[in-house]
């Protein structure tokens, strides 16, 4: 880790504005339905606590798109906080107004507050550097733990390092340590697997990871593309017809590196886009005009299970089918639970596989989840992340 941390810096009895990303899920009760990102906030809020800091948390959540509105409110988080640190965790009514300053210059030592919602101003999206200073006026130090949020260039992620000594948090340390070390430094031999509906989304990690990989695994939605692209039809399965370019692409690099790209050889199709839909599973070379491609076959998950037994090092983004659906969760199902039994490094990147891991109850069995989608994705992309660039270098 090239930039400071917590540990870096004398940050004794200071005020310090910590950036986490609690862009949790939550229920039509507002209860949260799963409270990783908190958690994964802990140990840095907990460092700060021992070391008689009063804490200023901020952080987004969902798009209110510059709007005060209650439905966004990080209410919820701040009581899910308290539950979690045994000490009341003070809400602001607002981000930069006057219930948020007059409790942020009365925070002691030892105290923890929440800021509201900082996309209620459209200034955090457009990184306004007024509202960066506004934020940054209330500490005297800068923490950014929030992994998820550090691809954006926002005021609360990267702007109101301009204004305060900036260091990441432990949960920042982590990701980049692990994603870091699974990517540069890999025990071999390294096996990606993608998923996920589009080609497009993923295009530059593909790219990326075909200079590091052994093998690349593609399923999910995007797998269909590759199929189109060799000419083969896919009935009306997702396909992106202005990526075939892209996918051909991809696999005349991955000949040209000698990476073994292998795609699904059978795949299950439904009727219809429901859970109930009737299904079966063909070759890929043979789907049906009116079906529809929803997850692999059971021949694509011995022959993927097979390569995966072989790694040492395995990174995995995208689900491999429709896993909302029970009948199309099988395959990216097997695949997390053979993830959780074999003698390797598991990296699980965020969003949709994670909530796959998750689900299945495997989430411990993994070396890593990621607590970022959008961020672990573009890590993967060798992507410079405004969050981690704006920190003090070591
Ligand atoms: C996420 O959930 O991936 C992060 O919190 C970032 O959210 P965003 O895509 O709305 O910026």
């Amino acid at each position: 880790m090239s930039k400071k941390t917590v540990k870096d810096i004398d940050l004794k009895g200071k005020k310090v504005l910590v950036r986490c990303d609690f862009n949790v899920p939550m229920d039509e009760d507002k209860n949260i339905t799963d409270t990783t990102r908190i958690i994964a906030a802990i140990p840095t809020i907990k460092y700060l606590l021992e070391n008689n800091c009063s804490i200023i948390l901020c952080s987004h959540l969902g798009r209110p798109k510059g709007e005060f509105k209650p439905e966004f409110s990080l209410k919820p988080v701040a009581k899910e906080l308290s539950k979690i640190l045994g000490k009341e965790v003070v809400m602001a009514k607002d981000v930069i107004g006057e219930d948020a300053k007059a409790k942020a210059a009365a925070l002691k030592p030892g105290e923890v507050m929440l800021l509201e919602n900082v996309r209620y101003h459209r200034e955090e999206t457009d990184n306004d550097e007024t509202f960066a200073k506004e934020l940054a006026s209330m500490a005297e130090v800068y923490v950014n733990d929030a992994f998820g949020a550090a691809h954006r260039a926002h005021a609360s992620t990267a702007g109101v390092a301009k204004f305060l000594p900036a260091v990441s948090g432990f949960l920042i340390e982590k990701e980049l340590q692990c994603l870091g070390e699974a990517v540069n430094n890999p025990e071999r031999p390294f096996v990606a697997i993608l998923g996920g509906a589009k080609v497009s989304d993923k295009i530059g990690v593909i790219d990326s990871l075909l200079e590091k990989v052994d093998t690349l695994l593609i399923g999910g939605g995007m797998a269909y593309t590759f199929f189109k692209a060799q000419g083969y039809e896919v009935g009306n399965s997702i396909c992106e017809l202005d990526k075939l370019d892209l996918a051909k692409e991809a696999m005349e690099k991955a000949k040209a590196k000698g990476v073994k790209l292998i795609l699904p050889v059978d795949t299950k199709v439904g009727k219809e886009y429901k859970p109930d839909t009737e299904s079966k599973t063909v070759p890929w070379t043979e789907i049906p005009a009116d079906w529809e491609g929803f997850d692999i076959g059971e021949e694509t998950i011995k022959m993927f299970s097979e390569e995966i037994k072989k790694a040492k090092t395995v990174i995995w983004n995208g689900p491999l089918g429709l896993f909302e659906f029970p009948q199309f969760s099988v395959g990216t199902n097997s695949i997390a639970r053979l993830l959780a039994t074999i003698d390797a490094k598991t990296i699980i990147g965020g969003g949709d596989s994670a909530s796959a891991v998750k689900n299945a109850g495997l989430a411990d069995k993994m070396t890593h989840i990621s607590t970022g989608g959008g961020a672990s994705l573009e890590f993967l992309e060798g992507k410079k992340l405004p969050g981690i660039e704006c920190l003090l270098d070591k």
